[in-house]
C-alpha cells in the first residue's frame, strides 16, 4: 500500500546554523507511520549530509543536463554525489518565477529517474483557473505533458504533490472537500492512463498553508497521503505536530 509522506520545503530560508539545528530536530520526529523528507537550500545539503542523521533529504532544484556550460546550475549527478535521494520538480514558484514549462519539467523528470532519484512532482492551479471551474483539466494537462510519457514502472518513482497556487504562503488552505476532490481526480486520471492498482500505490501529497491546526482533517481524507509543507516546516515544533497528525 502507498506510504504516508511528510516533506518540508525550506525554500530560500535559514542560515547554515539554523538549517543544521532544524535538521537535527526534525530527525528526532517519530517516523513510525510516516516517511519524512526535508528539502533544504542546496548549499546546506553537504553539511546536513555529514551529520549522518536518520533523515531523508532532497534538492529543491537542478538542471537537467549531465554537465557542461550551464553557468550557475547544478546537475542531478552532482546532487546525488552530495547524498540526495529526492528532488522537487514542478513547484509553482519555479513554474511562475523561473518560467519552467511542462516540456522542461518533463526533461527534469527524465534526468532524475535516470539516476534513480525519487521525484516529488508538484502540480496545481492558480485562482483564476479555479474560478473558471477548469482546475481538473488544468492539473490533468500538467500531468499529461510532464509525466504521462513514463512507463508504469517509472511512475512508481513519482510522488505527486497537489499545491493549489492560491493556497501557497497565503494562509488560505484548500478545504478538506476541495483537497479530496482534486486528489481523487488525480488518482482516477492515473488509473485511466495506467492501472487502478498502480494509481492506488502512488502517494499524493497536499501543499498550501498546511499547518498544525488543519493537517489532521486534510490527512484524514482517503486520497490525501501526506503534505508538502512550506512555512510550517521551518519550525520543528510545528513540523513535528503536523507529523503527528496522521
Ligand atoms: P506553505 O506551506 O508556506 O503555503 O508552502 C507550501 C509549499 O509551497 C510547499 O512546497
Amino acid at each position: 500500500m502507498r506510504k504516508n509522506i511528510l516533506a518540508g520545503n525550506w525554500k530560500m530560508n535559514l542560515s547554515e546554523n539554523e538549517a543544521i539545528q532544524l535538521a537535527k530536530e526534525v530527525s528526532e520526529i517519530n517516523m513510525s507511520n510516516v516517511e519524512v523528507i526535508i528539502f533544504p537550500p542546496v548549499i546546506y545539503i553537504p553539511s546536513i549530509a555529514k551529520l549522518g542523521l536518520n533523515l531523508k533529504f532532497g534538492a529543491q532544484n537542478f538542471y537537467p543536463k549531465d554537465k557542461g556550460a550551464f553557468t550557475g546550475e547544478i546537475s542531478i549527478n552532482q546532487l546525488k554525489d552530495a547524498g540526495i535521494s529526492y528532488v522537487l520538480i514542478g513547484h509553482s514558484e519555479r513554474r511562475t518565477i523561473l518560467k519552467e514549462d511542462n516540456e522542461f519539467l518533463k526533461e527534469k523528470v527524465n534526468a532524475a529517474l535516470e539516476l534513480d532519484i525519487h521525484v516529488i512532482f508538484c502540480c496545481g492551479e492558480e485562482l483564476k483557473i479555479r474560478e473558471q471551474g477548469v482546475e481538473n483539466e488544468f492539473v490533468k494537462s500538467q500531468l499529461e505533458e510532464s509525466l504521462f510519457h513514463l512507463t508504469g514502472d517509472q511512475l512508481k518513482n513519482i510522488t505527486i504533490a497537489y499545491e493549489p497556487i492560491w493556497a501557497i504562503g497565503t494562509g488560505l488552505t484548500a478545504s478538506k472537500e476541495q483537497a479530496e476532490a482534486m486528489h481523487l481526480y488525480i488518482r482516477e486520471t492515473l488509473a485511466q492512463k495506467y492501472t487502478k492498482d498502480l494509481a492506488a500505490e502512488i502517494s499524493i501529497l497536499y501543499g498550501g498553508s498546511c499547518n498544525p491546526s488543519n493537517a489532521s482533517e486534510l490527512f484524514a481524507c482517503p486520497n490525501v497521503d501526506g503534505g508538502l509543507i512550506g512555512g510550517a516546516a521551518l519550525k520543528s515544533t510545528d513540523f513535528n505536530s503536523i507529523a503527528n497528525s496522521f
